[in-house]
Formats: C-alpha cells, sequence, structure tokens
C-alpha cells in the first residue's frame, strides 16, 4: 500500500479481519492522518481494538462496524483498501457504487484478491462490475501472487 498512501489521509481498510495492514496504514497516514477499519463482524473490530490499546496510534484508528445494509459511513475517504474480501460480497455491484459514493474525486480503492481461490475470469467481471458503476480501471499493480486493480472514479 505504500505507493498510495500518504500522511494526512483518510483511508479505509474494508473487511480489515483482525487488523493484519490497520496497523502499517495508521503508521503510513502519520498523526494527522485517520484510519477507518471497518468489518461486518464484532469480533474483529475488538480484537484491532485490543491490539490499539494504549499504543500511539489509538487515536488515530476508528473501529466501524457494517451492516447487511453496506458499509453505511458518513465521512468520505482518500483511500480504500479492500484485500481478500470482495469475493466474500454477494452483491459486488452494491459495494462498489457504494464506494463510488464514499471516495473523494481523486482517491482510490485498490482490490487485492487471493490468486487460486478467485479465478481469472471471476476477477474481471468483478473489475468489470466496479467499472459499470463509475470506478475506472487505473492498473494492476503486482501484489505477487495475488489478482490486483486499482479502481478510481470515473471522471465525467
Ligand atoms: C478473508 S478476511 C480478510 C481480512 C483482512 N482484509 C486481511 O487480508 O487480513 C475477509 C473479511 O471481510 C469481512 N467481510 C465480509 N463481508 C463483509 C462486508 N459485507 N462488509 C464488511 N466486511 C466484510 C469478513 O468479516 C472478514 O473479516
Amino acid at each position: 500500500m505504500g505507493p498510495f498512501i500518504e500522511e494526512g489521509m483518510t483511508v479505509l481498510d474494508l473487511g480489515c479481519g483482525p487488523g493484519f495492514f490497520t496497523l502499517d496504514m495508521a503508521q503510513m497516514v502519520g498523526t494527522s492522518g485517520h484510519v477507518i477499519a471497518a468489518d461486518l463482524q464484532d469480533g474483529m473490530l475488538q480484537i484491532i481494538g485490543s491490539k490499539i490499546r494504549g499504543t500511539e496510534v489509538a487515536d488515530r484508528v476508528t473501529l466501524h462496524k457494517c451492516d447487511e445494509h453496506g458499509i453505511s459511513l458518513s465521512e468520505t475517504v482518500d483511500f480504500v483498501l479492500a484485500f481478500y474480501m470482495v469475493h466474500e460480497i454477494p452483491d459486488q455491484q452494491g459495494l462498489f457504487a457504494e464506494l463510488a459514493t464514499i471516495l473523494k474525486p481523486n482517491g482510490r480503492v485498490l482490490v487485492v484478491e487471493p490468486p487460486f481461490h478467485v479465478s481469472k475470469k471471476a476477477f474481471e467481471t468483478t473489475v468489470t462490475t466496479a467499472n459499470e458503476v463509475g470506478l475506472t480501471d487505473l492498473g494492476r499493480p503486482r501484489i505477487f501472487p495475488n489478482k490486483v486493480v486499482l479502481l478510481g472514479k470515473a471522471l465525467h
């Protein structure tokens, strides 16, 4: 994520799980930045809560519970990491449409999917779905051996 995250950004770790990336993201955004760690599962957010409690990044990480309607976030973000989570979402069109509304004008979404579990065909269908709701394919960063796409808001 290094090339995509800068100090002062507001970033979303979507489907954060137990926070494998959340703490590194919190270091990258610095003292003026903000990380929203979002997941469907309360238990995952509790794990992150206990990891950050009492650390220097505690006050720049917000734990956010998604619900069955979606992410339901009220603020806009500069960057979204969706690591190994998109294939778990039944309504990918709804997910990407919501991400397009959450994203700031120059915001980016990095989708990383697992290499074997997600086929090339399924991954390309995911990218097409994102394109259809206003997120443009900006390239395919290499994060071996995963399937990766960088998305940004389509300019009208
Ligand atoms: C395979 S884990 C990946 C966790 C983390 N991103 C990582 O790479 O270590 C997928 C996570 O996505 C979460 N998830 C699944 N559907 C979700 C949804 N609709 N909204 C938010 N999180 C979701 C799951 O609860 C789970 O924690």
